[in-house]
């Protein structure tokens, strides 16, 4: 028992907690030697390990040197704050509507409205944090031990002490401090938690660490909590910044964030994204596949710009290389054509895209997996090491370089850490998701291997699905559908923490 409370303060709580004795059954049936440094010949037999992670010395030790959060102390601070006052409570489920208007019915925003709006994102950040630091911490040690887990599970725990500490807002000054700090949230070490997660998932697929279908379930569940709570915070900010520059109707239910799209516009333009992806990959003048679009062109219907630009460029860029490179491996004269459909009614909206390129090459189950097979996360994982801005940052660095007088790194290109005031509070609409926008931006040479993974959790999300239909030798329809969120105002979407 000693050794577990020196070596392993998340397994000491798990000891306390309901779940423990099914997770102690999972951690011992792998080798869970917390001090032990991995074998690091298993990421890549080229490569040697300083080359492939040249940060990674830190982390080598069951605490990490420079962590404050992975140290002996922390096991108090478990039992006490975590346990006792914060997993007790649940995270409320919001819908969109109430959201933007804060539980009564009138679209009117007033003072009070924003600085309840404030209060409750302060309070429900700290309980939805809490449980996802609690999930980290069930997971077996030389899981969440893993380099990137362990930057998730600090940048987790940095977020909920700083919200858990934050005095509670009266006034319209207290906002602005709060809006600040929430803008500094978004956008410092942070934004790193999504390439992370990944990452930390594939690691652990590499190494065998984890059963890969329980880590996608994880992996999941961590993204749309995320989703979640960087909602819960844009909304906050936007309708803020909506009041403060004298807009007192809230008139769009849904603040600035969910914007009126045209199906067509999103199309084309991920369309136009993809050709230069295909360009840049081969070379300026290659010839392109034909594009059709049919169905319903004069569709518009409110979403989230990003998630849906996002969306629609990773199933569109799927289809376009796969076309490439069967137009090069058949020789044929030209590359074939690729169709996208817009159908809607009511409730939802979907978006077909075929293409002729031969069908999906993988099994049903693999191509919605994080890891997918060894071999492919090893080939991501190397990827992922190339995106620029990852490759030697850690928040150790960071917190680090900030010690001694401020971020002279900046932990990721995505980020902004420009000074903060009233007059550039955020728009939802530029600033939601930096993160998803810089993975989808990444060269094609990089393939990751979780663009459907990561599809799926966002269609999802917002009450659609995504399947592929795939006909081997023909060609693929990749159909995404998404929930009308007018028509969904009501429902406890936010619930997904
Ligand atoms: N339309 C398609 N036609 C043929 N194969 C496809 C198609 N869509 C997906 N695939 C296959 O499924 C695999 C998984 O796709 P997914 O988008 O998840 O990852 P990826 O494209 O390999 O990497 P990235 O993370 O860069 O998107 C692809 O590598 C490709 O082999
Ligand atoms: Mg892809």
């Amino acid at each position: 028992m000693r050794e577990h409370m020196y070596k392993s303060p998340w397994k000491s709580v798990v000891r306390l907690s309901a779940t423990k004795q099914a997770l102690r059954h999972e951690s011992q049936s792998h080798p869970s030697h917390i001090s032990q440094i991995p074998d690091f010949s298993k990421y890549s037999p080229t490569k040697s390990i300083s080359e492939l992670a040249p940060y990674v010395s830190p982390t080598l030790c069951a605490y990490p040197l420079q962590s404050k959060y992975l140290n002996q102390q922390h096991y108090y601070q478990n039992q006490n704050i975590l346990e006792k006052h914060y997993l007790i409570k649940k995270p409320h489920p919001v819908s969109l509507s109430q959201l933007a208007q804060y539980f009564d019915d009138s679209t009117t925003l007033t003072k009070q409205k924003i600085v309840n709006s404030g209060n409750f994102v302060q309070q429900e950040l700290v309980t939805r944090i809490a449980h996802k630091i609690h999930l980290l911490q069930t997971l077996p040690f030389n899981v969440v031990n893993n380099f990137h887990f362990s930057q998730v599970y600090e940048s987790y725990y940095n977020i909920f002490e700083r919200f858990r500490r934050y005095p509670t807002i009266k006034t319209m000054d207290d906002n602005a401090k709060f809006v600040e700090f929430l803008r500094g949230i978004l956008s410092d070490f942070n934004s790193l938690n999504l390439p992370h997660l990944i990452m930390g998932a594939l690691e652990c697929k590499i190494l065998d660490l984890y059963p890969p279908e329980k880590m996608d379930q994880i992996i999941s569940s961590l993204l749309r909590a995320r989703i979640s709570r960087r909602l819960i915070v844009e909304e906050h900010l936007s309708i803020t910044s909506n009041y403060l520059s004298g807009k007192k109707e809230n008139t769009l239910v849904l603040g600035d964030i969910f914007q009126e799209c045209s199906a067509i516009e999103f199309v084309l333009g991920a369309k136009a994204m993809c050709e230069n992806f295909i360009r840049d990959m081969y070379f300026e003048g290659i010839k392109l596949p034909e594009f059709h679009v049919d169905g319903n062109l004069d569709l518009k219907f409110y979403f989230l710009p990003l998630h849906l630009k996002y969306l629609l460029g990773e199933i569109l860029r799927n289809s376009y290389e796969a076309t490439m490179k069967e137009y090069i491996r058949l020789g044929l004269e030209k590359p074939e054509p690729i169709t996208v459909t817009i159908i809607s009614n009511e409730q939802s909206f979907m978006f077909r895209v075929s293409d002729r390129a031969g069908g999906i090459p993988h099994d049903e189950k693999t191509i919605w997996s994080f890891g997918k097979s060894k071999e492919l996360a090893n080939q991501s994982l190397d990827n992922f090491h190339k995106l620029p801005g990852l490759q030697t940052i850690s928040l150790y660095d960071y917190m680090y370089d900030k010690r001694k007088g401020g971020p002279a790194i900046h932990p990721y290109k995505f980020t902004s850490l420009e000074p903060i005031s009233a007059s550039n509070l955020p728009k939802g609409i530029h600033n939601f998701e930096k993160p998803l926008l810089g993975l989808l931006e990444r060269s094609s040479r990089y393939k990751l291997g979780i663009g459907l993974a990561m599809c799926k959790v966002y269609a999802e999300y917002w009450n659609g699905d995504l399947t592929v239909h795939s006909i081997n030798g023909y060609g693929t329809d990749t159909v995404l559908k998404l929930g009308n969120l007018m028509y969904h105002t009501d429902k406890l979407q936010l619930d997904k923490v």
